[in-house]
Formats: structure tokens, sequence, C-alpha cells
């Protein structure tokens, strides 16, 4: 047991944090060639807890435990799925404080951004423990006089689940949440950097009697194995992924041989328009919030800002003094609004993009200087000027770079906004109707905020066009990527 004493002595309930991966309905503790990673805190370095590194066969046997238990599940009422949904909704509330200061711990977003995203992924399971009880199918008049037509719903039965780092907890959640109630079983992978969180709601689950075998969390070093074994495994009919594009699209590779069902939440290259008849400041509190929140590592972060001629002076000056005034630190200070990023290979990538846009004449306005506060940490910068050739218009930055760029049209930053391959959010500020409706319906994206940054809630269908992925994840739209659609032509009948 190594769990550090930073995250031991502030948790209420120390039994939250376990060392341990749990398959099917056991939590295993050791693999037999002892095979172990170390899990981190980005913002200080110190290892947090060490979990043992599973193996494609451990996923296998959780894959068959799983099959197991999803015919007894699915063959449950709603209700009854419903009822053990809502105490794992009630567990997960109540033991809020401690989920968010593990989630801040791994992950290293501040401490009241986690209490948010843990409320968020308790919002999903809310949400689909109500659905559960309403999976309706349909009633077809019949083609012919004695036909009659019934479309039922069936659970697809097990899913594999592959998790990203940004949001331990939320993403699982709006994942198992809609699997569960509709009767299917999950075997889920968390990232490398941030099995903590999952790991914590797995026991969550067990306190809500969520049968053996329904949930499995598999915790190993890469997802490579977990990855191949999901897509090669007959008793797997869906794999739900949430991360990069690259990596979708190796999934669809390896899928195809079987055919698999696949729900993808990918990358975004999200652009973030402020028109001349906008409100500057609601403006700038806008992009605030979908620029930095979890200091830009969110797919759906505003990537390129793009502000019109006559309002682009305004709004620089506005923005950059909020971005300047941004507290940069370790999640568990009080007051911190900006945490470390997760990695090396992170801070490596907004570094390259700051300065390849310096290269072809970007000029930056805020931030750029090496933080003292530790390798991790990257002080939020805005960058004016910025152009398309530029690589942080071309690629996902996921970081606290804010790149500003100018347009003189609606339909010159129309264009801009839809030349790239992603097509996950987009985000626009104006006022005038004609142009709100022309906006909104030629963005080619999955999710349009407009005179808003805050676009997630389960009760709305998340998710992406173009390379930015497949299916919806929230609302009752999510529910459907967990379920067949059978239909039964029934035969005579009275004409
Ligand atoms: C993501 O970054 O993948 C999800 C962000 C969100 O749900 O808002």
């Amino acid at each position: 047991m190594v769990v550090h004493e930073t995250l031991l002595s502030r948790l209420k309930d120390k039994t939250l944090v376990v060392e341990a991966a749990k398959v099917g309905g056991k939590w295993v503790r050791d693999v037999s060639d002892g095979a172990r990673f170390d899990v981190f805190n980005p913002a200080t370095g110190v290892v947090l807890a060490s979990l043992p590194a599973l193996s494609a066969t451990d996923a296998r046997c959780a894959v068959a435990d799983a099959k197991h238990a999803q015919k007894a599940w699915a063959k449950r009422t709603g209700r009854d799925r419903s009822a053990v949904l809502k105490c794992w909704h009630q567990l997960w509330i109540e033991n809020l404080d401690d989920l968010a200061l593990i989630l801040t711990c791994e992950q290293g977003k501040p401490l009241a951004e986690a209490r948010g995203e843990v409320l968020y992924g308790a919002s999903y399971l809310e949400w689909f423990a109500e659905e559960a009880k309403r999976i309706y199918g349909d009633i077809i008049p019949g083609h012919a006089e004695n036909l009659r037509i019934l479309v039922m719903k069936q659970p697809v039965g097990v899913v594999g689940a592959i998790t990203p780092w940004n949001f331990p907890n939320a993403m699982i959640a709006r994942k198992v949440a809609p699997a569960l109630a509709v009767g299917c079983a999950m075997v889920a992978k968390p990232a490398a950097e941030t099995p903590l969180s999952m790991l914590a709601l797995a026991v969550l689950a067990d306190r809500a009697g969520l049968p053996d075998g329904l949930f499995s969390v598999i915790t190993a070093r890469s997802g490579a194995d977990f990855g191949k074994e999901m897509t090669s495994n007959p008793d797997v009919a869906k794999i739900t992924f949430t991360g990069s594009t690259e990596v979708g699209r190796i999934l669809m590779r390896q899928g195809a041989d079987q055919i698999k069902k696949l729900g993808l939440e990918l990358g975004g290259n999200a652009p973030f328009i402020v028109f001349d008849d906008a409100d500057i400041d609601a403006a700038v509190d806008g992009a605030m919030a979908a620029k930095y929140r979890n200091a830009g590592q969110t797919c759906v972060c505003a990537n390129r800002i793009y502000v019109q001629s006559v309002v682009y002076e305004t709004f620089v000056e506005k923005f950059s003094a909020r971005v300047a005034s941004l507290r940069v630190g370790n999640g568990l200070e009080s007051g911190v609004e900006i945490g470390p990023l997760i990695n090396a290979g992170s801070v490596a990538k907004v570094r390259e993009h700051i300065a390849d846009a310096i290269d072809r004449g970007g000029k930056v306005i805020v931030g750029s200087e090496p933080s003292e506060l530790g390798p991790l940490f990257v002080n939020p910068t805005v960058i004016r000027d910025a152009t398309s050739d530029m690589k942080l218009s071309r690629e996902e930055t996921f970081g606290p770079l804010a790149p500003i760029f100018r347009f003189e049209t609606v339909d010159e930053v129309i264009a801009l906004a839809n030349d790239t391959e992603f097509g996950l959010s987009g985000y626009f500020y104006a006022r005038d109707m004609a142009r709100i409706f022309k906006v909104a319906e030629a963005l080619e994206v999955g999710m349009v905020g407009v005179n808003t940054g805050l676009i997630s809630t389960e009760v709305a269908p998340f998710g992406g066009v173009k390379q930015s992925g497949l299916g919806r994840e929230g609302s009752r739209y999510g529910a459907d990527d967990y379920l067949e659609i059978k239909y039964v032509c029934l035969g005579g009948q009275a004409a």
C-alpha cells in the first residue's frame, strides 16, 4: 500500500482509494507476473498509488463474467435496475468531497472544478436511472390487413469502455449509466494517469448492490491490449471510447472483422466566433469558460477564437485582461483556477504550438514564459494575429493557449470554422436572429453554443460529426447507443 499521505489524510472515507482492479465480482490486488504501475499527482509529481497492470487475459475473464451477469440483469424490470442506479447515485452524491479530492489529486484540476465534474457525472446516473423505466418500443400499422408490426428495443449486451484522463469521473458516468440502465454490462479501462476515480465509483457500485460482473474496472498501463481484446472478443457487442481521433481510427480498423459496434467521442477543434453585434462582455465570459475549463484540456474547448474586425481590439483587450488574472497552481489550494497539465507530452505540444505561432507572426500578449510552479504547469497564454497556417489552427492544442484570429464577413468565418476534419463543437456570440440561424445551421459540428460557452449537460446529446466521432452520449438519444432494434412481424391477425 503506497497511497500517499496528502490524499489519505484528507479523505473522510479512506476505503474509497483502492490499489486493486475489479474483475467480475473480485478485487484483484496483484497479478501473477507482478506487473504494476504508479499513479502520480501532476501538480507535485508524488506517487499517489500503485496499481496492478492487468493483461488481456484478465479483461477476457471480466467479459466472461459480464456476459453471464448481463443476461440476468437484462431480465430484471427497468424499475429494478433504476432502483440500483438511484442508490449508486445517492452514494455518489454523499461522497462528493472524497470523489472530488481523489479527482484533483490524480488529474490536477482545481477542487471546485473537480466537485463540478463529480456532480456532472452523477447527473448522468440520475438521468439514466430515470430513463431505465422508459425504454419504449413501437407498434407500426402492418403492410397487409392480417399483419401487425412490433418494434422492440433490447440491450446490445456486453460493452467495452475506454475512458480518458481529462474527466475521470464524468466520462465513465455517461457510458456506464445508460449501458446499465438499459440492461447491458460494462468492462471498462480507465486512463493509466487517472484510474483512482473510476475505482472509487466501483467501490460505491458494490455498496449500491450492483450485481457482480456488471461493472469491471481493468487497470493497465496502456490501452492497446485492452482495445485489441475488446475488438476481437466475440462476446463484446460494442465498444465505447472517448479519446483521440487517432486511437478511434485504430479501434475502427481492429473492430472491422467483427463489424463491432462503436461509440466514439473523439478530438475537436472548436471555433469560437465573436460577431460585431455580440455582447462583448458576455462573449469574454463565454470564451473564458470555453477555453480555460480544465486548463484547456477538454475536447469541446475553444481551440480557435475568431473575432470580427470591428470588435477585435475591444475583445482582445478585455479577454487578455481576464486571462492575465487567472490564478495557476496546485488544484488543492483555494482560489486556484488553472491546474497543471497531465503530462510532459501535453506541455510539449502547447509549447510547440506557441513557438510555431510566434514563427508565423503571432504576437504573445499574455503568458508564454515557463511557469516556476513545476514542469507540468503552463501559464495561460493569449496569441493575437493568429492565422490559418499555424499549427494551432489545424491541431487540437489541449492546453491553456488561446489564439485570436481576425475575420471580416459571416461567410468568410463560416468557411474558416469548417476548414477542419473535426466537427465536435462550435460556439458563437451574436444577437441578430437571422445570423444566429444561418451560422448555427452552417457550422459542421455536433454541438453549437450560441451566446454561451458551456454546452455540456446530461439532458442534451453530446457527440460529433466528421472525424470527431460516432454516436451520442447523454439525453434520451444516449440510451439508443446501447440498444438494438428488433422488429417482429406478427401474422395471423384479424383482417
Ligand atoms: C471531453 O472533453 O471529452 C468532455 C467534455 C465535456 O463533457 O464537457
